[in-house]
């Protein structure tokens, strides 16, 4: 026999054996195999992992002239964290005001004095949105650097929260009041241009 008449028999073998099977199957009742080869596709298109991130932990809250820093712990598979704050206590995600952050901190700029603010933050990746973490809050500070910034520097240099002041040590506001002929009028005590620094430090 040669490879020809070989190959030719096998071939014939495996179509005979396709001919037995399908007609095996032509032999059952066909609406009940077709229903349960859908019921298999759907149920295993439905399952979805739930990969919602935890909730955050270690959040804390720090008071500063004119601001508060918020900060978390990283979660594992968070895409964003979103931050609910409140002046009032016992904040939700359906009455604090949402800040989105992709970083595990949020410093919120030109507060003003004494201001208390209550947080809880949660972590989001496309499958959803993580539970609350604990509530934190802190307060900034009597000292107020975001009046007298607006009054004496807000005019060349914008907002408290966007200044384009990149140093804001009180050796470096001395310096630039000294230096700088736009701001050579300026009169402005010691206590003012502390409060001043304080308020724009962190703001680099
Ligand atoms: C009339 C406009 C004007 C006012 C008002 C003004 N500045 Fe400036 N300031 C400038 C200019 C112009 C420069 C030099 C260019 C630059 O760095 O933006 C400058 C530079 C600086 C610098 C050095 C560079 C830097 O960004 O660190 C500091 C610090 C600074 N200003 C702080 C202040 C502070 C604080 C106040 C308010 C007390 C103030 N300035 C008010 C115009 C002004």
């Amino acid at each position: 026999m040669n490879s020809w008449n070989q190959a030719f028999r096998a071939a014939t073998m495996i179509t005979v054996s396709l001919i037995g099977l399908s007609g095996c199957g032509s032999g059952s009742t066909s609406s009940a195999v077709s229903t349960t080869t859908v019921t298999a596709t759907t149920s295993s298109t439905v399952q979805v992992p739930d990969n919602i991130p935890d909730t955050p932990t270690g959040v804390s809250a720090v008071g500063g002239t004119n601001k508060i820093t918020l900060s978390w712990n990283a979660v594992t598979g968070a895409a964003s964290y979103s931050i609910y704050w409140s002046a009032v206590p016992g904040v939700a995600t359906t009455t604090g005001t949402r800040i989105d952050s992709t970083g595990t901190f949020l410093i919120q700029r030109g507060l003003p004095p004494l201001d208390t603010r209550y947080y809880i933050v949660t972590s989001r990746n496309k499958s959803g949105e993580s539970g609350v973490s604990a509530q934190v809050f802190a307060g900034t500070a009597a000292l107020d650097g975001a009046a007298p910034y607006n009054t004496f520097c807000a005019v060349c240099h914008g907002s408290l929260i966007t200044s384009t002041v990149t140093s804001g040590r009180v050796t470096a506001i001395k310096t630039a009041i000294q230096n700088i002929n736009l701001m050579n009028d300026l009169t402005l005590t010691d206590a003012q241009i502390t409060a001043i620094s304080a308020a724009l430090m962190d703001n680099n």
